[in-house]
């Protein structure tokens, strides 16, 4: 493990020098098996792997749980060391925003909608600490998770927009048996809350088979996702605990139209201490492939 920038320069520059590709997983920690499966997407291209482990505090509004993210380091760093895992950065906050430390990346409008919305300057944290990271490691590509369906696309265009020669690749989703999508977040979840969980990925199932079957309203598809929530949380708690439920162009998270190539089915949802999100992609009736 090493925890500062000149140190990842010289490993990574030691491992370009014997001609081995850079991959980049950035990560929060509390590593599972959603993380590891991105380890394992940039390990098939056999590339010097470098997982960066950082709890960013750009990205947490005043009231988020900033000081209660899970801190499980040293099992982390077992956990990508059985993974094969080349490096790991595990640098403080002092490293990563030293003193004097101005300058922030603004997304625009991917940003506000969804998640940019109950959390206003969380997607500028994520493009700066993602910026400063790929400044830092400066892969030949970099793996994220489709579990976080708007960061990925805000990602995409932030790399795009300022022209980083760096391939940003995008990795399925891992879930729980019950179809809960795994995140560091569900060890907040008390066993009430844990079995209604599972809701989510149902609400969006329902979702994606309304929209399977020809329904392109954006009220519609969001009434049958709801109406899902509320059979297990009762109408008046999931009114209160969803904060958001959209079908949206998955390109542009903007309002779908008849002929939009691709939908993004997406819910935010508070179980107690924890915000659960959960997406699922489909493509509308005859648009397939
Ligand atoms: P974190 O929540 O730790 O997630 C790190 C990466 O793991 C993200 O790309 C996320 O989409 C992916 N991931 C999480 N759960 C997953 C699952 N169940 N299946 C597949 N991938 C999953 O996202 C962040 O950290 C931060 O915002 C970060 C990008 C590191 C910037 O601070």
């Amino acid at each position: 493990m090493v925890d500062t920038v000149g140190l990842v320069r010289e490993h990574v520059g030691a491992a370009r020098a014997k001609g081995r590709s850079i991959a980049l997983v950035p990560t929060m920690g509390a590593l599972h098996a959603g993380h590891l499966s991105l380890i394992e997407a940039a390990r098939s291209r056999d590339a010097y792997t470098v997982v960066s482990i950082f709890v960013n505090p750009t990205q947490f509004g005043p009231n988020e749980d900033l000081a209660a993210y899970p801190n499980t380091l040293e099992a982390d760093i077992d956990a990508c060391r059985r993974a094969g895992v080349e490096l790991v950065f595990a640098p403080s906050v002092a490293e990563m925003y030293p003193a004097f430390d101005q300058t922030r990346v603004h997304p625009g409008l991917l940003a506000d909608t969804m998640c940019g919305v109950s959390r206003p300057g969380h997607f500028v944290g994520v493009c700066t600490v993602v910026a400063k990271l790929l400044n830092i490691v400066q892969p030949d590509f970099a793996v994220f998770g489709q579990k976080d369906a708007q960061q990925a696309l805000i990602i995409r265009r932030m790399v795009a927009d300022l022209f980083m020669p760096v391939e940003i690749v995008v990795a399925p989703i891992v879930r729980e048996a019950d179809g809960l999508a795994m995140s560091s977040r569900n060890a907040y979840l008390a066993p009430q809350e844990r079995a209604q969980a599972k809701c989510l990925h149902r609400a969006l199932k329902a979702g994606a088979a309304a929209l399977s079957a020809g329904t392109m309203d954006e009220s519609t598809l969001r009434a049958v996702m709801r109406a899902e929530i509320a059979e297990t949380l009762g109408e008046s708690e999931a009114d209160e605990r969803i904060d958001y439920l959209v079908a949206v162009d998955a390109e542009t998270l903007q309002s779908i139209a008849r002929d939009t190539p691709q939908v993004l089915l997406a819910g935010a949802i508070r179980f107690g201490q924890a915000r659960l999100i959960d997406n699922l992609l489909v493509d509308p009736p005859g648009r397939a492939g």
